[in-house]
């Protein structure tokens, strides 16, 4: 049966994520595989370094293989124009002028999102077999990959308020808001979007569909922020399947600093103990850039030797909800969090979770609405949130019910 494989390269700025990811691509197009490589960076280099120039609009590159470089002004145009147009207005009606509402409605890593339109797309009409995505440094992306998780939980809020705007406004047939409203064509725009980022969401939690490969190098900074990043994914319910260890000095080589390479040795040596059972995969430093056909088949070869690069590595989902007996328990791989970085809080329909900096909305499914958390922790990096059994009190708000829709009935 065909399905999409996606693959999503992250890390910190200047690690090698597109270099890593042009290698992947070409490798995979030369295994015979229909292949994109997208880069969701709005400081786009895929063109740089293929030496291809690439547009943004799907361009060959070569055989089995295309190449996009994500213009977010064009896409939003393209896809989007109502809710731009809506957007832009509501903007201006606040008396911003038009450069200024153009600049405002678009906030930085829209690319990505746009990016996740393509994933639909492509997948529905069987394009591509694999898609490799660029992307743009650590921090923007990990909060964007939250974003369809996020979006469903704010898309019903919002848009049920706008909704009751809109009738309201149209039985009093008065200017009653400061604000534009939204036509009918924005309201439906607004509603399939909704709908496809739930479709995308449902391929980027699937493990056999999308992975996410963080990119680092043996530097302690680096590995500091690969660390977070991790968290962060799994928070996000991704499956981080693999590791790329780019840049390894070689031991071998006559120049190299002997005090750069004893840190190396320990770094690898943290890399190990951190990141395992992950898969990972190595490069070393070159004299020379990637750049070129040459140079990334040859990072390529390194990487990947003989193997297919788009094997799904791992299977696991980081999140868990488990039920027995009337207790339920939603456990989420944190790796490296511990118990007093965690901040909780609950709503009707969801919890929050705060790592640090970061904050997950969990929506809950139907059953623990409005039920009370009895414990949360953190140990040995997996977060367990259980939730207190409410037999009792479920039975008891169901006999209520029933007797009001007895009388109701009758
Ligand atoms: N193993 C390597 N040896 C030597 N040079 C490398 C290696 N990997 C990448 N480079 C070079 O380092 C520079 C940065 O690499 P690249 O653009 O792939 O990183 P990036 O993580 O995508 O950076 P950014 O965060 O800016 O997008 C490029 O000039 C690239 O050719
Ligand atoms: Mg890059």
């Amino acid at each position: 049966m065909y399905h999409l494989r996606i693959l999503i390269y992250t890390g910190k700025g200047g690690v090698g994520k597109t270099s890593v990811s042009v290698a992947t691509a070409m490798k995979c197009a030369e295994l015979g595989k229909r292949t994109i490589i997208m880069s969701t960076d709005s400081a786009h280099s895929l063109s740089d370094s293929i030496e291809v120039p690439i547009g943004n609009t799907i361009t060959k590159i070569a055989k089995n293989l295309d190449g996009l470089e994500i213009d977010i002004l064009k896409e939003l145009e393209d896809n989007w124009n109502e809710i731009r147009t809506y957007v832009f207005s509501v903007f201006a009606s606040q008396g911003m002028d038009e450069i200024s509402a153009k600049e405002m409605a678009i906030f930085p890593g829209m690319e990505f999102i746009a990016a996740l339109f393509y994933l639909d797309r492509f997948s529905k009409n069987n394009e591509y077999d694999l898609v490799v995505i660029d992307t743009a440094p650590t921090a923007d992306t990990l909060r964007l990959l939250s974003f369809p998780d996020v979006a469903d939980w704010y898309f019903q809020r919002f848009y049920g308020v706008l909704k009751s705007f809109v009738k309201v406004a149209r039985a009093t047939v008065g200017h009653v808001l400061s604000f534009p409203l939204p036509t009918n064509e924005a309201m439906q725009e607004f509603e399939r979007f909704n709908l496809r980022i739930k479709e995308v969401r449902e391929m980027l939690i699937n493990p056999e569909i999308t992975s996410v490969r963080l990119v680092t190098n043996p530097e302690k900074m680096v590995i500091n922020e690969t660390m977070r990043a991790y968290t962060y994914l799994s928070l996000y319910n991704l499956t981080v399947e693999a590791l790329v260890i780019n840049r390894v000095y070689d031991i071998n080589s006559k120049n190299a600093d002997p005090k750069k390479l004893r840190e190396q040795e320990q770094y690898m040596g943290l890399i190990d103990e951190i990141f395992q059972p992950l898969k990972t995969f190595y490069a070393h430093q070159y004299t020379l850039e990637v750049v070129g056909s040459e140079a990334v088949k040859r990072l390529a070869s390194e990487l990947f030797g003989d193997t297919d690069p788009s094997t799904v590595y791992s299977r696991e989902n980081p999140m868990k909800i488990i039920s027995r007996s009337g207790s339920t328990t939603i456990r989420l791989k944190v790796p490296f969090a511990t118990t007093d970085q965690l901040e909780l809080y609950t709503k009707r329909d969801a919890i929050i979770v705060d790592v640090g900096q970061y904050r997950r909305t969990i929506a809950l499914p139907l059953g623990l609405y409005g039920r009370e958390i009895s414990s949360a922790e953190i140990s040995d990096g997996v977060l367990s949130v259980r939730f207190r059994e409410e037999m009792y009190a479920a039975k008891k708000r169901k006999r209520s019910e029933q007797r009001g829709n007895d009388k109701g009935n009758s």
